[in-house]
Formats: structure tokens, sequence, C-alpha cells
């Protein structure tokens, strides 16, 4: 039964998991993190403090989603991706009018980082390494290694800087201290 929950999970106070979903080994969840089910968590998954993952969504390893963020469902991201806080991802192109149409969740790809507050549009697909600025509204898919900002987001040139890899260590220290080591199953702390 802890096979689904992976090995060293660290949790925190108020999360929640439903049933039928699985993480890799040494996944992170903050405070009232809420995870649904039938989702699939890779290694080294950083869930923040009150993400909400909802149903039949995939997350790559080393992936990091920080505080706040909403990722809808059937939603499909790649390793190493960096979700900012409060970006909200969507998957009704009809706003509630056409329940009998299926839902698009979106896809972020390897590397994709996504600055605090985006909003990703029903079906989008984030390049490789794209970066989407904060803020933005993603209404076309993004290719990879490009920058997108504004409203609609438009592609623009980046500053080099900003395509850096990150390190992650000192984030994942300030994580650590405030998580417990709790293997059990699908539950609320
Ligand atoms: C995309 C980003 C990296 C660009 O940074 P930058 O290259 O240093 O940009 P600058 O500050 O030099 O600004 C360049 C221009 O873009 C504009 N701009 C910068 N960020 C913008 C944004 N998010 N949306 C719209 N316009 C933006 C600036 O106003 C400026 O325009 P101007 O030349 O007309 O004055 C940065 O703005 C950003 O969005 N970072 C994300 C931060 C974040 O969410 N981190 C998550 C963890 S907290």
């Amino acid at each position: 039964m802890f096979d689904s929950l992976g090995i060293n999970l660290k949790w925190s106070a108020g999360c929640i998991v439903k049933p039928n979903t699985h993480f890799g080994a040494n996944c992170r969840l903050g405070h009232n993190a809420f995870v649904r089910e039938n989702c699939t968590i890779g290694d080294d998954v950083t869930i923040g403090a009150n993400v909400v993952v909802e149903n039949d969504t995939v997350i790559g390893s080393r992936t990091r989603i920080q505080t706040g963020g909403y990722i809808t469902a059937f939603c499909v991201i790649g390793e190493d991706v960096f979700i900012g806080p409060m970006v909200c991802t969507t998957n009704d192109p009809h706003i509630g009018a056409r329940p009998d149409l299926p839902n698009e969740g979106c896809t972020i790809l390897d590397g994709a980082r996504i600055g605090a507050g985006a909003i990703i549009l029903p079906g989008i697909v984030i390049g490789k390494d794209a970066v989407v600025a904060a803020g933005s509204v993603v209404t076309r898919d993004v290719p990879s290694g490009k920058l997108v900002m504004g409203v609609p987001a438009r592609v623009v040139e980046p500053d080099p800087d900003h395509l850096a890899i990150e390190r992650r260590e000192a984030d994942d220290e300030a994580h650590d201290a405030n998580c417990y080591v709790n293997p059990f199953d699908g539950g609320v702390l």
C-alpha cells in the first residue's frame, strides 16, 4: 500500500492525496497540497503549499510547482519543469457550456519555466525549455526555447541570463525543514 506514495515522501500538514495516484521517490508536498486521483508523479517532485493537482495528470521527475499553483485535469508536465506561484492551467475551452465535449489539458515539456500568475489556456503546449513571463495569458502554443510575455503572450527576445539553468538545492533544504516523513497512504494530516 505504501508503494503508491513512493519512498521517502515528505509531506506537510493538511495534504490530501486521492486514491490511485502514484508518486516516485523523494517527493515533497507542501502544506494543504491536494493531489487528486489517477495521477502519476515522478521522482524528486515538489508540489508546494496550497497547490491543487487535478485528476489524470502526469508530472515528470524533478519538476517543481510553487505555492498556490492550479494544475487542471489531464495535464502532462515533463521533467525539470518550474511552475511559479499561482500559475493557472485550464482545460475547458467552452467554460462549462459544453459538458458533452472532452476537456483538453495543457502539455508542458521538459525544462520549461512558467512565471508567477501565468494563465495557460486549454490544450496549449509549452515547448521544451521555453519560458513564460509572469502574468502572461498563453493563448497559443509556445515554441521550444522561446520566451513569451504579455496578454496575449507573444514571443520576445530573452535576456540570456534568464535561460540559465537554475540550481535547486537551496529551495529543497528550506522546504525540508517544514516537512514530515509520513508513509501514510492517501489521507489527511
Ligand atoms: C520574463 C522575465 C524573466 C523578463 O525579465 P527581464 O528580461 O529582466 O525583463 P526586463 O525587466 O529587462 O524588462 C524588459 C521589458 O519587458 C517588460 N516585462 C518584463 N517582464 C514582463 C512581464 N512579466 N510581462 C510583461 N512585460 C514584462 C518590461 O516592462 C520591459 O519593458 P520596457 O522595455 O518597455 O520597459 C521576467 O519579467 C519575469 O516574468 N520573470 C518571472 C519571475 C517569476 O515569476 N518567478 C517565479 C518564482 S518567484
